[in-house]
């Protein structure tokens, strides 16, 4: 097949250029095989614009141009771009922003109400605080069409798709690209000369690329543009191509835009969705890193915005990354120590080895309500385990647990009462479908026992969460067969899946980054822990990853006469008192005490006895028995679905 169809010519370029690529034939076997050492690799991120808003925006069916926000309480977390031309932005109070732009429709998130059993979009939200919580169903569920309709343009055997957050995911193309490359110049496909794959490709048949309308990040000097285009840059344009079709159809099917980068690993493929909002999507070629990042400031990095960030900065006197460049390795690792030293070497120069993992799941769901005023009895409390317990039930069924797909293994609450936290947690039964009742009649046990311990009233904050999650029963065997095999499910269930067809995909990374990893882990307050397979715990980088939970306290004025933009500190761990900037912050720090424990657990400790900031009467409560459980009513929709509006 001719190139020229395909990589029509869109600016002379000089030159007749090297006859030899700078690539290998072992480079793009690497690429087939999505290996990370490939310097062709193509990873893709995809950011959703606004997205709360423009979910609202579908929803209601308001016209593209109409200023839009979602409220919270009185204040804003979400803003359509219409709405941010008039100064608007996230951290405006309602009052502020309808001063600034009258028109501007301010939609309440949906919320559970006290006593009901599902979340509806309530018109008085706003003045109830005390008795609704927050509920983004319908957010997660719109996600959830996005991520499925990315997935199903991809081709079914070459996709490798991670979720990164409830509005965005990242795509390793690699082996897509490489079978395109292929099909596109079949001489690629010829043996290398002598059968030596360290033997240079040719050079691409092609002076130019056509970017179309892609932002391609500007080359600081001319003549790197004047070089001729060479595999690296023929394979990025092709992935821009598949990202550009799959926004599309995004764009045609749901309505929604999106922002992408397009760029060879997650790191810059990241920096390129944020690049040019909304709408646009940014290519960095490997040719323009340097240039690219060199302008920038390191704490745009992922990893560098927060406590690493500040200590970089502190250390070396500069947020700039162009100064940073100047300062050798040794020194470095000296100063932040071998692998925090090496990473941010390697970072800051755009290299970034991680994968995309396409088993990336959710490891905990966590329903908490900050109260105010505090509330004051067993019945108050029990009203809110019951919307907690519909609230991750709905979640879980969108998890696949009613098909048995996945289920949690634990069940945890918090309490808080002054500045005292109480938690007990429980495993949940295996081997019978997970139903609500289930959940609430073990929530309400783990209730019991935190009151049995003493004054527990008033309260002032609840939290419950479900963890260590775990793959069910797969492929052929079903839920009946599930239903029938009780113990032996149960065993199966627990069973790591170590030679399953995509256990390379859960691959985890190699031992030494694994350790390096964790070494550089206190800094990222946003790290999530991974359970991958059983008694296994992986740190993984979740900056920007999506917040299972909102914590209602979060942008909450409490009163509409306090001032919003006071940020609310209420965020402290109730089993260790660390301090968190935001609700996300601390929930992912949650899910590693409760990954953390998991692991102990596993190899045999009691680790709340050994937690010293914990309370001497947080020990953890024997598991609750196996109640029987009504199946009746578990099959029912997906909690509000039927309420859903989405055009
Ligand atoms: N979000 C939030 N609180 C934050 C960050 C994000 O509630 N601290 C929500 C926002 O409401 C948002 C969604 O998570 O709609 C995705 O966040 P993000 O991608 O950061 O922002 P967007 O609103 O999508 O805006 P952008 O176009 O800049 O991506
Ligand atoms: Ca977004
Ligand atoms: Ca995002």
């Amino acid at each position: 097949m001719s190139p020229s169809p395909t990589f029509p010519i869109s600016s002379p370029v000089h030159g007749s250029g090297p006859s030899r690529s700078q690539f290998t034939y072992r480079h793009l076997n690497l690429l087939a095989s999505y290996s990370t050492s490939s310097p062709l690799r193509v990873v893709a991120h995809i950011d959703l614009d606004a997205f709360y808003a423009q979910c609202e925006m579908v929803r209601l069916g308001t016209a593209e141009d109409q200023p839009l926000a979602v409220q919270q309480w009185n204040g804003l977390i979400a803003v359509n771009y219409p709405a941010r031309e008039f100064g608007i932005g996230r951290h405006c109070t309602v009052a502020d922003a309808k001063k600034l732009c009258p028109q501007l429709i301010s939609q309440h998130v949906a919320t559970w109400k006290e006593g009901d059993e599902k979340w509806a979009y309530h018109d008085d939200a706003a003045s109830h605080i005390e008795t609704h919580k927050v509920s983004l169903d319908p957010y997660r569920l719109e996600s959830r069409k996005i991520f499925s309709l990315i997935k199903d343009s991809l081709p079914p055997n070459l996709q490798r798709v991670e979720k990164a957050s409830i509005d965005e995911v990242f795509l390793d193309l690699s082996a897509q690209v490489h079978s395109i490359l292929l099909q596109r110049f079949p001489d690629l496909a010829s043996p290398p000369p002598y059968d030596d794959p360290t033997e240079n490709l040719p050079a691409p048949p092609i002076t130019a690329l056509d970017w179309k309308a892609d932002a391609l990040v500007d080359l600081n000097d001319a003549d790197a543009e004047a070089d001729d285009p060479d595999w690296d840059d023929v394979a990025i344009l092709i992935g821009s191509e598949i990202v550009r079709d799959i926004r599309a159809e995004i764009r045609r099917t749901l309505r929604y835009t999106c922002s992408a980068g397009v760029a060879s690993n997650k790191m810059l493929s990241k920096l390129g969705s944020g690049h040019k909002k909304p709408n646009q999507q940014t290519v960095i070629r490997n040719r323009a890193v340097h240039h690219f990042l060199s302008d920038m400031k390191f704490t745009k990095i992922r990893n560098l915005g927060g406590k690493l960030g500040d200590q970089v900065v502190s250390t070396f006197n500069t947020e700039s990354v162009r100064e940073l460049l100047l300062v050798p390795v040794e020194q470095m690792k000296l100063k932040l120590g071998d692998d925090t030293g090496f990473w941010l070497y390697n970072t800051i120069r755009g290299i970034d080895s991680s994968e995309v993992n396409s088993r990336t799941q959710i490891k905990s769901m966590l329903s908490a309500k900050s109260f105010r005023p505090s509330i004051n009895d067993s019945d108050q409390a029990i009203k809110w385990l019951r919307i907690f317990t519909a609230d991750i039930f709905s979640r879980l069924v969108e998890e696949g647990v009613l098909e048995n797909r996945r289920r949690p293994k634990t069940i945890n609450l918090h309490h808080r009462h002054d500045s005292q936290t109480r938690s007990r947690s429980s495993t949940i039964p295996q081997g019978k479908i997970l139903d609500e009742p289930t959940l609430f009649n073990l929530a309400k046990t783990l209730l019991k026992q935190i009151m049995s311990d003493g004054k527990v009233w008033p309260c002032a904050n609840l939290s419950l969460s479900v963890g260590g999650f775990e793959d069910g029963v797969s492929g052929n065997m079903g839920i009946g067969a599930f239903l029938l095999r009780g113990d032996e499910a149960r065993s199966s269930n627990l069973t790591p899946k170590e030679d399953s067809a995509d256990s390379s995909a859960c691959e985890p990374p190699g031992k030494k980054r694994r350790v390096d990893n964790l070494s550089i882990q206190r800094f990222f307050p946003k790290r999530e822990t991974c359970l991958r397979r059983e008694g296994e715990v992986e740190e993984r980088d979740t900056r920007g990853e999506e917040q299972q939970q909102r914590d209602d306290t979060r942008g909450d004025p409490g009163s509409d006469s306090q001032v919003r933009r006071a940020p609310i500190t209420d965020h402290q761990c109730p089993r260790c008192s660390t301090e968190f900037e935001n609700a996300e912050a601390l929930q992912n720090h949650l899910d590693w005490h409760m990954a953390k424990d998991l692991q102990d657990e596993e190899r045999g400790k009691t680790t709340f006895a050994n937690l010293s900031a914990v309370p001497r009467d947080q020990k953890r409560a024997p598991a609750s028995s196996s109640k029987k459980q009504s199946r009746g009513g578990t099959r029912k929709l997906e909690h509000g679905q039927s309420k859903l509006k989405f055009g």
